[in-house]
């Protein structure tokens, strides 16, 4: 088959191209016939184009053969841009058309399962099934542009600045990230697996033993956790490591990266705020705040205190890690009985017993504790809070101090979307570092402490020297990166000494042979002078969500997975042939 190649692309015409002949290769979006006008609209990746067929002696052939042209056919158009009659301004070439003067068809299409259109109406899982149909969608296929700019950005701003880009092997020992590893049977080692890795944390570690000092990738990194809106079983992260540094020359490194990527796109990332793990939670109930709104929490608990024998506040007050907290709905004391249920099952959801609602009115405090709490408790938390007249407060008490700010967290999120204080918003952004994590969170489930991050993370040293006064009070040298409420990246100083390595181990309860096990080259690896480093990882499929301006991972991912871990084109995961699993002595019961 001959065609000529196109002089432009479909979405790239406008009004100074007019008077010029040009060639355009795509697909029909759409065709229809006026009664002797054909108009279709012509699309590529770079969007849609409109073309037009207007009747005349030399042209009626034409006509009568693009009657044919159904959307999806595959064409190649050549003709006159000219200037269209009426503009249309939802369009980026809606000024121009093209004069339509030849036509080849190079493919047929069958009527395709959805239209292929800007505004979606097929459902999710029809579009995941014909995903190569869906990323026609030019909104689709300019998430992808702009992902391709994301990491071309990163690869140059690394490059610039003495990186090397070194790759890690996808089959691999486990390392832990804290989810389930993908396992891969060997079919050399009878009874042997690899794993898919969670993070290349261990190799870029032993990179700077190697004395590679400075080393970035674009590392695919497979987990198998639940999955949520920005959370895929695999998924893409910058991960970068460097020798003889600290937290401030790597945080440095990191913010600049991010700072050129969004320049490089064409936004401006304003100045990093920087929140103690401590104050992000007491203030916005979260590790990984958005801070676009306010509505931040105010804690209640000591205003409380003696002054109220109220039982839902008492096992707080009682308890050391006890919380009573606020948060204020501005403007929100009309809400309804069942709106207020609805926001006490919210609650519920994350863990809370219940919601205590104080509504501030012209006539006084309405409060479903009104029994309970003496009017000077009620106007003393009104003031703490600041809340106003017509302002609606909601409390919570919890024994545990994490859980009651969560909670609060959940309900202060919940607040902005009811109030709509995002709306229209997706691209203000709000970075923030959140520093000082605690080397250990409590597992409410068993009551002991378990690691908040993988066990390399170093300590704070001052900390650790007292690490037999309780464990909660050692914070590790651990940052994250988080921008309007989404978890970014996360990253630290490691432990390089083996010694404290080991402790570290210990304290983790991570038996020796567990440790000589999973962990033993590492530990050997440092017997032979290994430097002080750190670094971070970044998750790429959340940097590129928040530059496309949508909530939805699988909208910047080529061929994502459905939330249940099905990819629904090609029905992975699927059976496998016998023989298969015969070589890898492996046995479905
Ligand atoms: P962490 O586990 O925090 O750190 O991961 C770093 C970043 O990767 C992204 N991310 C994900 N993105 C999509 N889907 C997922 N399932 C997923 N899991 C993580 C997040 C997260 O912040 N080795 C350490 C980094 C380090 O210490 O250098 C690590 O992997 O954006």
């Amino acid at each position: 088959m001959t065609f000529q190649q196109r002089t432009h692309l479909a979405g790239s015409l406008r009004a100074e191209h007019i008077g010029q002949h040009v060639i355009i290769n795509g697909w029909v979006a759409v065709s229809r016939d006026l009664g002797g006008v054909l108009f279709f609209d012509m699309r590529d990746r770079s969007g849609k184009l409109q073309c037009v067929i207007q009747p005349s002696e030399e042209t009626m052939l034409l006509y009568e053969e693009a009657k044919r042209l159904r959307a999806e056919y595959v064409v190649s158009v050549s003709g006159v841009v000219r200037r269209r009659e009426k503009v249309n301004p939802k369009m980026a070439t809606g000024e121009v058309e093209v004069l339509v003067d030849a036509f080849d068809v190079l493919n047929e299409s069958d009527v395709p399962p959805f239209e292929i259109k800007e505004e979606v109406t097929a459902n999710e899982d029809l579009r995941l099934k014909y995903r190569y149909l869906d990323l026609r969608r030019p909104n689709l296929a300019n998430n992808l542009a702009i992902r391709h700019k994301i990491t071309q950005s990163i690869r140059r701003y690394f490059d610039e600045r003495g990186f090397l880009e070194i790759e890690t092997p996808i089959l691999m020992k486990a390392t832990p990230e804290g989810a389930r590893d993908f396992l891969v049977p060997s079919r050399l080692h009878k009874g042997k697996f690899y794993a898919l890795p969670q993070s290349p944390q261990i190799y870029k570690q032993l990179l700077m033993v190697s004395g590679l000092d400075r080393y970035f990738q674009i590392a695919k990194c497979f987990r198998d956790e639940d999955l949520r809106a920005d959370r895929q079983p695999e998924f893409t992260q910058l991960d970068v490591e460097m020798s003889f540094t600290n937290e401030e020359v790597v945080q440095e490194i990191m913010e600049g990266s991010l700072r050129q990527t969004w320049s490089d796109l064409g936004y401006t990332l304003p100045p990093f705020k920087r929140l103690t793990y401590k104050t992000a939670m007491e203030r916005y109930g979260s590790d990984k705040p958005d801070l676009r709104y306010g509505l931040e929490i105010t804690t209640i608990t000591e205003l409380v205190r003696g002054k109220t024998e109220f039982k839902v506040f008492q096992d707080a007050l009682e308890k050391k890690r006890g919380v009573i907290g606020a948060v204020v709905a501005p403007k929100a004391a009309e809400w309804s009985r069942k709106q207020l249920d609805q926001l006490t099952e919210h609650a519920k959801i994350y863990g809370a017993g219940g919601l205590v609602w104080m509504k501030i009115t012209e006539s006084g405090v309405e409060s479903s504790a009104k029994k309970f709490l003496s009017d000077e408790v009620t106007s003393s938390i009104a003031a703490a809070t600041g809340a106003r007249v017509g302002d609606l407060i909601l409390i919570v008490s919890h024994v545990n101090w994490e859980r009651a700010y969560t909670i609060l967290g959940a309900l202060r999120s919940e607040l902005a979307k009811r109030l709509g204080l995002l709306e229209g918003r997706s691209f203000e952004f709000a970075p923030l570092w959140v520093t000082d994590m605690p080397m250990f969170e409590l597992d409410e489930a068993t009551g002991e402490f378990v690691p908040k991050h993988h066990p390399f993370t170093s300590p704070n040293l001052e900390d650790w020297a007292r690490a037999s006064e309780g464990l909660e009070h050692i914070r590790a040298r651990a940052y994250d990166i988080v921008v309007n409420g989404y978890e970014l990246g996360s990253g630290s100083i490691r432990i390089h000494d083996r010694k404290l390595q080991i402790e570290v181990f210990d304290m983790l309860k991570i038996s020796k042979e567990e440790q000589q096990h999973k962990f033993g080259f590492l530990l050997e690896a440092f017997q032979y002078g290994a430097p002080p480093h750190g670094g971070m990882a970044l998750g790429i499929d959340r940097i590129a969500m928040l530059c496309c301006g949508t909530e939805n991972i699988r909208d910047v991912i080529a061929f994502p997975k459905t939330t249940s871990m099905q990819s629904l084109m090609d029905d992975a995961p699927s059976t496998v042939e016998p023989y298969q699993l015969r070589d890898l002595h492996i046995e479905i019961k």
